[in-house]
């Protein structure tokens, strides 16, 4: 079957699955989120399809706030973002064809761009290195 250059719930659902399995036997996200979420999934993966579900086909299904949630974990780097971004490109390529799998990808970069920034850049770190120079 080659693969579709639709976004469907269908597709969003069978990404976000695939993308955790990935992510939970991965040596470096595995243990940050096993943290986080324990053993349960049900929950994160149905959270994670209404986000996509509202990122991609502005179902507005998603109403939550990833920034509070992602302030709250422990053991992430700014280099973490890489090794994410790294397995969901991984993850579209098998599922979409090559335009539709960029174009997620890119949403998908901007999103972890804005989330970095609040993550590990606060308004004081920018004083302090404008200070230094
Ligand atoms: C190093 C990178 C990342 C790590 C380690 C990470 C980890 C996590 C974890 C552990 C949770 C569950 C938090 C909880 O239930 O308490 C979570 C939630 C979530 N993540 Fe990430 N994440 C990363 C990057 C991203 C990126 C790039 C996106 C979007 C493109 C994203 C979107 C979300 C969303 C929407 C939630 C649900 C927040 C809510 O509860 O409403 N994450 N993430």
């Amino acid at each position: 079957m080659t693969r579709p250059h639709a976004i469907t719930e269908d597709a969003i659902a069978t990404l976000v699955d695939r993308f955790y399995a990935r992510v939970r036997a991965d040596p470096l996200l595995g243990p940050v989120f096993a943290r986080a979420i324990g053993d349960d999934w049900t929950a994160h993966l149905g959270t994670m399809r209404d986000f996509w579900s509202s990122v991609l086909l502005k179902s507005g299904r998603y109403g939550g706030n990833p920034l509070a949630a992602h302030g709250r974990l422990s053991g992430v780097t700014p280099e973490l973002f890489d090794r994410w971004l790294a397995l969901f490109g991984a993850t579209l390529a098998e599922l979409f064809a090559p335009a539709t799998a960029a174009d997620i990808r890119s949403r998908a970069e901007r999103i972890a761009g804005s989330l970095k920034l609040a993550m590990f850049y606060s308004p004081d770190d920018i004083e302090r290195r404008r200070a230094a120079r």
